[in-house]
């Protein structure tokens, strides 16, 4: 398993967020690690089903591509996620896997009894997102989303890369300097991890 993972989280290839992870991915893979991208919308993950059977072993029982990319969450150090803002939240696609977590939620804190915010965050993970326009609480809810999906995975946003007016397929590409941020961010935050 990989120690980075990088998660694409937007259901159009070659999007704002992807051109931002791609570059990210290279930051990181010249500061030397092995990275494991994953696009989401290349996968069937079904949203939770709240039936609980996870309270069983802390598994979730849906026979999907959930269960190779759980693997995956869990063994790496750190995690690169990208997606882009729809209706002030994270994609479907983002938000489908998130939930799928909850399995881990119930594993912590149901069957293992860890009291909440109690466990140290010994991963990092950053954050991409864009949206169309400019307003102040443009991320507010993702980021919501996105620290709570951390924190059942005892990990630290440790960084977010957010950009507003990013509409079109490629617009991104405008602004240099947002691409060379997330390569500078996928570099250090391998540094950070190595450190
Ligand atoms: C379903 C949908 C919902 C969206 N909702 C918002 C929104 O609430 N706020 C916003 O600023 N942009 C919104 N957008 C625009 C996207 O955030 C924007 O086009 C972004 O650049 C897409 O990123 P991507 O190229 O990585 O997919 C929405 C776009 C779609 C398709």
């Amino acid at each position: 398993m990989a120690e980075m993972l990088a998660l694409y989280g937007s259901p159009r290839r070659k999007g704002n967020t992807a051109l931002l992870l791609k570059k990210a991915v290279e930051g990181a893979v010249e500061a030397g690690a092995e990275v494991e991208e994953i696009v989401l919308r290349d996968l069937e993950i079904s949203p939770c089903l709240e039936i609980y059977a996870c309270k069983k072993d802390g598994r979730c029982v849906i026979q999907d591509d959930f269960q190779a990319v759980y693997d995956k969450v869990l063994a790496c150090q750190g995690l690169m996620l990208a997606s882009p803002i729809f209706f002030y939240a994270v994609s479907a696609h983002t938000k489908a896997l998130m939930e799928r977590f909850q399995s881990l939620w119930v594993k912590k804190h149901w069957i293992d009894k860890i009291p909440y915010g109690k466990r140290e965050a010994t991963k990092k993970g950053l954050f991409i997102s864009v949206g169309a326009t400019k307003g102040k609480r443009l991320f507010e809810g993702a980021l919501l989303t996105v620290r709570s999906f951390f924190e059942v995975l005892d990990m630290e946003l440790w960084r977010s890369l957010l950009y507003r007016s990013l509409d079109f397929k490629g617009d991104v590409l405008q602004y240099p300097s947002y691409l060379e941020e997330a390569y500078t961010a996928g570099k250090e935050l391998v540094e950070l991890i190595r450190g």
